[in-house]
């Protein structure tokens, strides 16, 4: 009985959530177009099998993230995990920065940063207004707001489809502990291009006996995540900030790697290079965790979603991206037993370095 409840009490708050974008999204298409008419996308139609599609998916995910929560992989109180400070704080703020972002759009502006935000030694391909964010992922402003654009733009299940990292990871580390395979007294587990600690944060509540580290570029999706995890009892992770391609770490440190959204907002020759800095900070008998975008090779049912995306969001390397295959990849760098699933709109590979 407590369990139906629970599972019925899921179910409504991620309808809430879904209901809450599709809000949002009909606001924001009103307020474009009565404030910028001439600002339209050519987007590639989709129809109703198309949406009965998505949501099919949609729900195959929730019924997955339940089953996992349910087994013991996580805590069920994870499900109801959501930053609704921010939420309620920084919502006002998406819609009040609406017309700036559309002014960028209609002038073709995609790399504009405040003058006061140094720009100094990043890499050039990350000096982009991803998403159309103002800049970018350089300021205090964009932190803020990150977690709720990307929840208003899966409908409220990001923290779902990150939640599918979890479960490979619980596997390495009961593998290694009935193994006694801890060479430290806590498993170190880092996750690469943290953004604003929210993987961070499921991983803190489904493991607390990991030490957790995170790496990102940017100072201030790192501050946002320092005063978020910092909220959360239990070991603070250690965040710092440095590229992917050429982490800060020493060879063979960690025994697992988790990496969410990051690889389609990356170059080719840049992907290969942090999947081959993955390879040299694992340990061997480590897990890799990537969570990404559908690929147009796995779910060319959903290609419309993928050709829209980068029209309606700035994401130079997302097309590059849904064609470039992973798993080659891993296996260049030196990775084994690579596998791949998908759920919802995303892709994960599960990738071993052996021992
Ligand atoms: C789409 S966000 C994903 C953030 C987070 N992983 C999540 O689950 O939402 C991409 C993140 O990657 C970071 N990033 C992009 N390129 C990077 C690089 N080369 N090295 C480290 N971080 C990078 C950005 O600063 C940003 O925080």
């Amino acid at each position: 009985m407590a369990e139906t409840l629970t599972k019925l009490a899921y179910q409504a708050f991620q309808n809430g959530k879904s209901a809450f974008s599709l809000g949002h999204r009909t606001l924001a298409t009103q307020l474009r177009q009565l404030l910028r008419p001439e600002l339209t996308f050519d987007l590639k139609s989709v129809d109703s099998d198309f949406l009965a599609e998505v949501t099919r998916r949609r729900e195959a995910l929730l019924q997955v993230d339940w089953e996992e929560a349910a087994a013991g992989i996580y805590p069920e109180a994870l499900l109801f995990d959501n930053p609704w400070d921010d939420f309620f704080k920084y919502y006002p703020a998406v819609v009040w920065e609406l017309p700036q972002l559309w002014e960028r759009i209609l002038n073709q502006e995609t790399q504009v940063f405040d003058s006061a935000i140094n720009t100094q030694g990043f890499p050039r391909y990350y000096l982009q207004n991803f998403h159309h964010q103002t800049d970018g992922y350089l300021s205090e402003a964009s932190a803020n707001l990150y977690d709720l654009q990307v929840e208003l733009l899966f409908s409220g299940a990001a923290d779902a489809m990150r939640r599918r990292v979890l479960a490979p990871i619980k596997q390495l580390l009961s593998r290694q502990s009935s193994l006694g395979d801890r060479p430290h007294p806590y498993p170190r587990i880092l996750d690469v291009a943290c953004g604003t600690g929210r993987m961070l944060q499921l991983l803190q509540g489904s493991f607390p006996a990991v030490s957790l580290y995170g790496l990102d570029l940017s100072p201030a999706y790192l501050r946002k995540a320092n005063q978020r995890l910092s909220q959360v009892n239990g070991t603070l992770p250690q965040l710092a900030q440095g590229q992917a391609e050429a982490m800060p770490y020493r060879d063979a440190y960690f025994d697992a790697l988790t990496c969410v959204f990051l690889f389609h907002e990356l170059p080719g020759p840049v992907r290969q290079q942090v999947i081959d800095d993955c390879f040299r900070v694992m340990r061997p008998g480590g897990t890799l965790v990537i969570c990404d975008s559908i690929q147009a090779v796995d779910t060319p049912e959903l290609e419309p979603m993928m050709a829209n995306f980068p029209i309606l969001f700035h994401e130079p390397y997302y097309r590059d991206y849904i064609q470039d295959e992973l798993t080659p990849r891993l296996e260049t760098a030196g990775f084994t037993g690579v596998t791949t699933q998908i759920h919802f709109v995303s892709k994960y590979w599960v990738a071993h370095k052996q021992s």
